[in-house]
């Protein structure tokens, strides 16, 4: 099993599944063009993104980390009309770009990229009284990933997703000696899920053209279902 194997069958699928498409190829080249860092999702995860936006019929979205906003246009597209999408970015070159491709992809009045460190952008969010997201994506800073789901909770309501992107970080994540702040993030994020009982939550480890990582996936629940460890 080799980055090589993963990469060629994500390609396989990407041609498969994915319909060619001259809008989020643009982003990526406008996102090589200004030197951003090549860590979007996937293809075959952006779809799946816009998928279970559509599935639970998101009309209202919260994306914290944008990059250049290709994770933003594939679910901006699962919105009905009238729905909206805020994501939040540290780096304003970064907001610059993707406020570009996300006019070009047609959402440049449904999506409201905000600029800042995002713990101080949730805090205005919510004390801005915001209807709840149905939608949270988190997708930023890692070290920060319990206190995004932190603020995830206060803003969701039964029934919302809650998805972080990055969470088995090449299998570091089982690694309760890690010394890497991004895993001792994503562990503290997990030990937040585990005693939620607000949160019904799994998460699928993944390989593809990325490599080796993996979401967290959770429901808002008003009571969990099932038996925790
Ligand atoms: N969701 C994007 C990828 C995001 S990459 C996609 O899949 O297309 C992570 C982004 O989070 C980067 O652009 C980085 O600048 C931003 N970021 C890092 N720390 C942040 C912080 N404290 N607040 C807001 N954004 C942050
Ligand atoms: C990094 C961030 C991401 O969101 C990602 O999907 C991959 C890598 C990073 O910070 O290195
Ligand atoms: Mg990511």
């Amino acid at each position: 099993m080799s980055q090589e194997l993963w990469t060629a069958v994500d390609g396989y699928l990407t041609e498969k599944l994915i319909a060619k498409d001259a809008v989020l190829e643009a982003a990526v080249a406008a996102n090589a063009a200004a030197g951003l860092p090549a860590i979007d999702v996937t293809p075959t995860q952006g779809k799946l993104l816009h998928m279970l936006a559509s599935m639970i019929g998101a009309r209202w979205i919260l994306e914290i980390g944008t990059l250049g906003g290709y994770s933003t246009i594939w679910m901006a597209r699962a919105l009905p009309e009238g729905g909206r999408l805020i994501t939040l970015e540290f780096e304003p070159k970064h907001a610059e770009v993707a406020g570009a491709n996300i006019a070009r992809a047609g959402f440049a009045d449904v999506v409201e990229i905000r600029v800042g460190a995002a713990l101080d952008l949730l805090a205005r969010i919510y004390s801005e009284g915001v209807e709840p997201f149905d939608l949270v994506f988190i997708d930023a800073d890692k070290e920060n990933n319990a206190n995004y789901l932190e603020w995830a909770l206060k803003l969701t309501r039964v029934g919302s997703l809650i998805i972080c992107d990055n969470v088995i970080r090449d299998g570091e994540v089982a690694n309760a000696e890690s010394t890497d702040e991004k895993v001792i993030g994503t562990r503290a994020m997990f030990d937040r899920m585990a005693t939620e009982p607000r949160l019904c939550a799994t998460a699928l480890q993944t390989v593809g053209s990325k490599g080796y990582d993996g979401f967290a996936i959770a429901m808002v629940v008003e009571i969990a279902k099932f038996e925790r460890p």
